[in-house]
């Protein structure tokens, strides 16, 4: 099996994936780059920070211009402008040039954060992404998505800008809490849902090693799941088409982690969401029922949610409209043709959504009926 795969925009190679089982090889790939004779500044949260920041930061010691790190407050909450302004005003205090580079040491928010300062310091200077949690590993690191949330709304001030290289060190995936492992799991389903039966299928076989987080298993995992969105990022990088069928699940899953106050890990939003969104291929008749109960249910043994209580079906309605992924004034929603097989389809009624919602949404009242 590879340990790297390359991925190209506009079809030349643009960044390499390195799987490894540490940081050990962290510093030649880094040299590659041409990293000697850079500053460079480590961008982490202060959870991640805790278990490997330093271990980073003396890697880089020594053996650059300059190392630093700047950490943040840890979780959702920081994914705003304001930490943007902060880190700006660290790399200039500390004279960041046009050839210095930032690395997102972290999950998600993270990458998102330093990806979006990368694009904007000085109109744009280089990043590495070393992704530590299972969702970062799996998607939000590759594909150049950066950005932060801005009044209460995900993602809605952004660039795309792909870095330079993206270091997967597996063995973080140990220290993960269950929760936040198998909330980046759900994205790993969707990839084999939208575009992949053979890997659905393969998933489920090795459910238990998955779950018991077994190195190897974990390895094969990551680079199949990899290969299927370096296949669509490479194809649409900019989501002008067919990136949008990775937004699968995410329609409902966004509004339903906005209600809920982000009390919620996203990839349960999108366990939720893809539930839901599978729902409306059954009733539309592309989905058998029995395909969507076992759609349903598959993410049960990865202890995902497939149902939600506390939320007002109308108003997760409501929040679908003001989600980014509208087309003159439509949803772009993604259904299933299939098992593995996603389409983009704009004539979803409030009507459909709202009776998907009604079917995920648990109640008091139905737990006593
Ligand atoms: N996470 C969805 C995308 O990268 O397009």
């Amino acid at each position: 099996m590879p340990d790297r795969l390359m991925v190209l925009y506009q079809k030349n190679p643009c960044y390499e994936i390195v799987f490894s089982a540490s940081f050990d090889e962290l510093w030649e790939e880094l040299e590659k780059l041409g990293c000697a004779d850079r500053q460079l500044c480590i961008v982490t949260d202060s959870k991640v920070d805790e278990y490997y920041g330093d271990t980073a930061l003396k890697l880089l010691e020594g053996k650059c211009r300059r190392a630093f790190k700047y950490v943040f407050a840890e979780g959702e909450e920081s994914k705003n402008l304001d930490t943007v302004k902060e880190i700006y005003k660290f790399l200039i205090e500390k004279g960041f040039e046009r050839g210095d580079m930032l690395l997102a040491l972290g999950g998600g928010v993270t990458g998102d954060i330093t990806g979006y300062t990368a694009a904007t310091y000085l109109r744009g200077i280089d990043y590495v992404q070393l992704p530590t949690s299972l969702l970062a590993q799996a998607d939000s690191s590759i594909g150049g998505k950066t950005g932060v949330d801005f009044d209460g709304y995900k993602n809605m001030v952004g660039a795309f800008k792909m870095p330079r290289l993206v270091y997967v060190n597996l063995a973080a995936l140990q220290t993960l809490g269950d929760r936040q492992y198998f909330s980046g799991f759900a994205e790993i389903m969707k990839h084999g849902l939208i575009k992949d039966t053979g890997f659905y299928e393969w998933l489920i076989e090795n459910m238990y090693e998955i779950c018991e987080r077994d190195l190897d298993v974990l390895k094969e995992m990551l680079l199949r799941s990899c290969m299927i969105k370096k296949q669509v990022v490479e194809k649409d990088p900019t989501e002008q088409g067919d990136r949008a069928l990775l937004n699968f699940g995410h329609t409902i899953g966004h509004a339903i982690e906005k209600a809920k106050n982000f009390e919620l890990f996203h990839g349960e939003c999108v366990a939720l969401g893809a539930v839901a969104a599978a729902y409306i291929s059954w009733k539309r008749e592309l989905l058998s029922m029995e395909e969507y109960y076992e759609i349903r249910d598959m993410f049960v043994p990865f202890y995902l949610p497939i149902s939600v209580d506390g939320i007002a079906p109308q108003e997760i309605v409501e929040l679908t409209k003001s989600d980014k992924k509208m087309q003159g004034g439509k949803i772009k929603f993604v259904l299933l043709k299939k098992i593995g097989k996603a389409f983009i389809d704009s004539t979803v009624t409030e009507e459909e959504i709202l009776a998907a919602v009604r079917e995920i949404h648990f109640s008091e009242e139905d737990a006593h009926a």
